[in-house]
This record gives structure tokens, C-alpha cells and sequence, in this order.
């Protein structure tokens, strides 16, 4: 969840660029954006993630039986942009958002925004209303071209915050040998009791949720998959840029152009003088 983020990491975006969703939910799966190329100061703008999926299947939930898949995602916007104020959200712009909630990452981080859990069939598409800061009201801020980072995942992840894997991941032989017993727990799952060449025995225990693909009397390496993959979700990561686009520059561009045109006239005009007067001089 966005919040083991949250706790654990006090900047979600690693120093190589990594968000840090991914150190949990291992599986690797395709996220989009769309922001404008370039917006002027203190505007309201759309940033649009998506993060696709096949709605037709379904994932092991904590009990081990199957069920949907939940979407969130975290948008790393540049420092000065944050979540639209409620009354600066034009009417159509509310109608995308639907009934989502944005939470700042941190209290001095709001310019990192965090949204779900939320149910994936309604969710594949997120609308985040998005203020552009003034750079005139804020000295902090300049215009220019600035990166976005966005995060979006689909379905529960492998890791927990304690260390523990969860039941959505792969379980391993903990050891090399032979598997002598395989036991079903009450609580669904498996304890596999794996018998190595010293006589040492190891016991690996599989909660509910990923397959058996091992059977007893079956030799194993150590590290081998005693278990299907039950993941079907995944977390992907796109970055992209935005331009915090001065009025000024734009006029000053436009004046500059202007006065291109009017001096490439004028120079124009100054030739067909000289040639008049040279066509003078050749009558004398
Ligand atoms: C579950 C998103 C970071 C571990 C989820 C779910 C979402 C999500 C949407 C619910 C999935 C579902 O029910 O289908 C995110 C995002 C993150 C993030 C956007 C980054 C901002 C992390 C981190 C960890 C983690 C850092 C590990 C420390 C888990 C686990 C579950 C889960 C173990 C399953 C919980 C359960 O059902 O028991 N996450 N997550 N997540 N997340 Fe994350």
C-alpha cells in the first residue's frame, strides 16, 4: 500500500531513480501518463495515469481465495506543484476525478501525491487536478523544464514492511534434499519437510494461496520453486517532463520574431533603393 511507502521511505524516488513501490511488489507491469507539454503559472492542469490491466482476473487475496485487484499510485511532481484547491477545479475536471482522494506524501512533501488503494475496475485511469506554482509570487520556484515521476500498481504485493513475504509471491526450498512429508495446514497451505543428505531435516512453510508444483519423494535444490508464481499484478514506473512556460518569454518570442520580419522588409525595401539609384547613376 501507498502507506508502507509512506512509513518506510522518507522520499519515495530512490538516488537511481527507482520508486520505491517496487522494492515490494516485484512483479513488473506497463504505467502511463499524459501531462500537457507546458503550462503557464499558477494554472489547473490534468495529469492523467493509467494503469491497465485485464479485469478478468482475479488475483490470491490474504485468505488465500481469489479476488479482484485494487490500483494506486504515487505522482512525483516538481517542487511548487501540488493538488488543485477544491474551488480552483473547473466542473468537467471534477466529473474525471470521481470520487478519488489525494494524499500529500508527507506533510513538507505535497508536491508528492499518493492515491489508493482503490478498487481496479473502476480505477484504471486516475485524474489528478494539478496546480502549476507562480514563479512571480515564489522566488523558490523558476520557470523551465521539469521532470514528473509516476508509480501505478495493480494487485497486493510479495513483501510486507516487516520483512515477511505475503502469500501472492513464490515460495522456495529453504534447503537441498529430498521432500519427505507434505502436510496441508488448517489454515490452508502446506508445511514441506525437505530431508538433506547430512540427516538434517528443514520444514518450509506455504500459507494459502501459490500451487504446490513439488510432490513428496521429489529431490529439490536448494532455492528451487516449491510453488507457482500466484502474481498476476505489477507495478510500473514512467517518467516524463513538463515545462513551466513563462507569458513573458512567449511575448518576448513573438515580439522578437516581429521584429525579424519587419528588419528582413526594411532590408528588402533598402536594396530595391540602392538598385533604383544605381539604375540612375547608369544613365549619366
Ligand atoms: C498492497 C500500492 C508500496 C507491500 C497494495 C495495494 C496497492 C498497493 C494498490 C492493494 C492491491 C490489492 O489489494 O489488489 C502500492 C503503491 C506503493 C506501494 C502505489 C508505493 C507508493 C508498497 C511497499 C510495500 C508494499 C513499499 C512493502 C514494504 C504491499 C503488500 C500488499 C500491498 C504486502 C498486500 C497487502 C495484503 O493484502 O495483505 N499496494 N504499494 N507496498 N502492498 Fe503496496
Amino acid at each position: 500500500y501507498p502507506v508502507y511507502a509512506q512509513q518506510a521511505y522518507e522520499n519515495p524516488r530512490e538516488a537511481t531513480g527507482r520508486i520505491v513501490c517496487a522494492n515490494c511488489h516485484l512483479g513488473a507491469k506497463r504505467t502511463e501518463v499524459e501531462v500537457p507539454q507546458a503550462v503557464l503559472p499558477d494554472t489547473v492542469f490534468e495529469a492523467v495515469v493509467k494503469i491497465p490491466y485485464d479485469t478478468n482476473v482475479q488475483q490470491v487475496l490474504g485468505n488465500g481465495e481469489k479476488g479482484p485487484l485494487n490500483v494506486g499510485a504515487v505522482l512525483i511532481l516538481p517542487k511548487g506543484f501540488k493538488i488543485a484547491p477544491e474551488d480552483r477545479i473547473p466542473e468537467e475536471m471534477k466529473e474525471k476525478i470521481g470520487g478519488l482522494y489525494f494524499q500529500p506524501y508527507s506533510a513538507d512533501k505535497d508536491n508528492i501525491v499518493v492515491v489508493g488503494p482503490l478498487p481496479g475496475e473502476q480505477y484504471q485511469e486516475l485524474t489528478f487536478p494539478v496546480l502549476s506554482p507562480d514563479p512571480n509570487a515564489d522566488k523558490s520556484v523558476k520557470f523551465g523544464k521539469y521532470p514528473i515521476n509516476v508509480g501505478g500498481n495493480r494487485g497486493r504485493g510479495q513483501v510486507y514492511p516487516t520483512g515477511d513475504k505475503s502469500n501472492n509471491t513464490i515460495y522456495n526450498a529453504s534447503a537441498a534434499g529430498k521432500i519427505t512429508q507434505i502436510t496441508k495446514a488448517e489454515s490452508g497451505g502446506y508445511a514441506v519437510t525437505i530431508q538433506s543428505a547430512d540427516g538434517g531435516t528443514a520444514v518450509d512453510n506455504i500459507p494459502a494461496g501459490p500451487e504446490l508444483v513439488v510432490a513428496e519423494g521429489q529431490e529439490v535444490k536448494a532455492g528451487e520453486a516449491l510453488t507457482t508464481d500466484p502474481n498476476v499484478g505489477g507495478f510500473g514506473q514512467v517518467d516524463t517532463e513538463i515545462v513551466l512556460q513563462s507569458p513573458a518569454r512567449i511575448q518576448g518570442l513573438v515580439a522578437f520574431f516581429a521584429a525579424i520580419t519587419l528588419s528582413q522588409i526594411m532590408l528588402v525595401l533598402k536594396k530595391k533603393q540602392v538598385e533604383k539609384v544605381q539604375a540612375a547613376e547608369m544613365n549619366f
